[in-house]
């Protein structure tokens, strides 16, 4: 959760200093007014790196050396962030240099809504693996232990099988291999497994238009289901070893949901399709808060978009249920009226780089 946020030559933001509340925090504004900005901002303090420059030069506002976020975070620790065109990114965490990137996900775990979410369809397997390990990186406390051992063994032994290493050489790395691979398929299928529940749960406060569907998990683990796993990477070495790489494995896994067998990409509107993400995401965040006392924080950019005003007051009424601190944009001014802001929540005017509180 955020107390205090401020942003100093971030973008076309000069300089804002904005105290956000607990519940709904609306930035509503036009186009170009600076909305995304502050989203990308918190976003930047919370994971270390933006959702839309991979240089982060680009955030600096144009003409200026430097830019410096600061934000005050649950028991009021505070998160300080500087980027330099010269010297590069600092982060301090609780007054002292940031050691590694995992700890600033855990003190201030955030889940990132764009205003393209409809998209996630298209997207490949490797963003739908990274939503269920944000989830499994909150709740299950071995599962980075795991995910990096493995991820380790992996690149040793592609290493092998790009240098031609005999087969022994190659072989040497599979017990291990498949030790953490298991443990991450076994991991992620509990959680989806748990993550379907919530989902349909959330999905049918957001969207009426299936009552009777029968929503289905299809998990895919990155290797034949029937088969062993240390069984394929021992039968598929020749296939690997002319890729270059190992093929099988959790590396590769996948996930979907079913609406009656179908697949949402095709049943779904684009509305519909939004809604599907947000139910997968408040599902994600209501599983997070039974394991942990961590309260994260929500980032919805442009929830006008796809969705017209009623579903818009439903994804509303849902994060009041869910009680997640929630940044919200907007370009429609009219969204204070259809969320009923009450004590907890906020509106925010953003007009060409400057946040005041209306
Ligand atoms: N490095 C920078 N320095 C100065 N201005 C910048 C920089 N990068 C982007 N901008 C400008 O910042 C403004 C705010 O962009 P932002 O994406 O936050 O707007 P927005 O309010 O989300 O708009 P929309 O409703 O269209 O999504 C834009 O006019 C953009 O051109
Ligand atoms: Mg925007």
């Amino acid at each position: 959760m955020l107390t205090e946020l401020s942003l100093t030559y971030f973008r076309n933001i000069n300089k804002s200093v904005l105290y956000p509340v607990t519940g709904v925090n609306l930035l509503v504004g036009e186009n170009g007014s600076g909305k995304t900005s502050v989203l990308e901002a918190i976003y930047l303090l919370a994971m270390g790196r933006s959702f839309r420059s991979r240089n982060l030069k680009h955030v600096v506002q144009n003409n200026q050396q430097q830019c410096q976020l600061f934000a005050r975070i649950s028991q009021g620790i505070p998160v300080g962030l500087q980027f330099s065109k010269t010297t590069g990114l600092q982060i301090r965490l609780n007054n002292a240099p940031l050691k590694k990137l995992s700890e600033l996900a855990c003190h201030l775990p955030l889940q990132y809504i764009p205003a393209n979410c409809h998209e996630f369809f298209e997207l490949g397997p490797r963003f739908r693996r990274r939503v269920v390990d944000w989830g499994l990186f909150h709740v299950e406390h071995d599962f980075l232990f795991h995910w990096q051992a493995y991820k380790k063994v992996l690149s040793q032994r592609n290493a092998a099988l790009r240098n031609e290493r005999p087969n022994e050489e190659i072989k040497v790395w599979d017990a291990s291999l498949n030790v953490h691979g298991l443990k991450l398929a076994q991991y992620r299928r509990e959680y989806l497994k748990k993550l379907v529940v919530q989902y349909e749960k959330w999905f049918r406060l957001l969207c009426d238009d299936f009552p009777k569907a029968k929503f289905e998990l299809r998990y895919l683990p990155g290797w034949p289901k029937s088969e062993d796993f240390s069984e394929v990477l021992h039968e598929t070495i020749d296939r690997d070893r002319a890729l270059g790489y190992t093929r099988a494995g959790p590396h590769a896994a996948d996930w979907s949901i079913k609406i009656d067998g179908l697949d949402p990409a095709e049943l779904f509107s684009r509305g519909q399709q939004k809604l599907f993400f947000l139910a997968i995401c408040f599902a994600q965040i209501s599983i997070m808060q039974q394991v942990k006392e961590q309260k994260s924080v929500l980032l919805i950019d442009d929830l006008s978009s796809e969705l017209d005003s009623n579903h818009q007051r439903y994804v509303l009424q849902a994060i009041k249920t869910l009680k997640v601190q929630t940044f919200v944009s907007s370009t429609n001014p009219d969204l204070s009226a259809i969320l009923a802001l009450n004590e907890n929540d906020a509106m925010f005017h953003v007009k060409r780089g400057d946040v005041r509180l209306t």
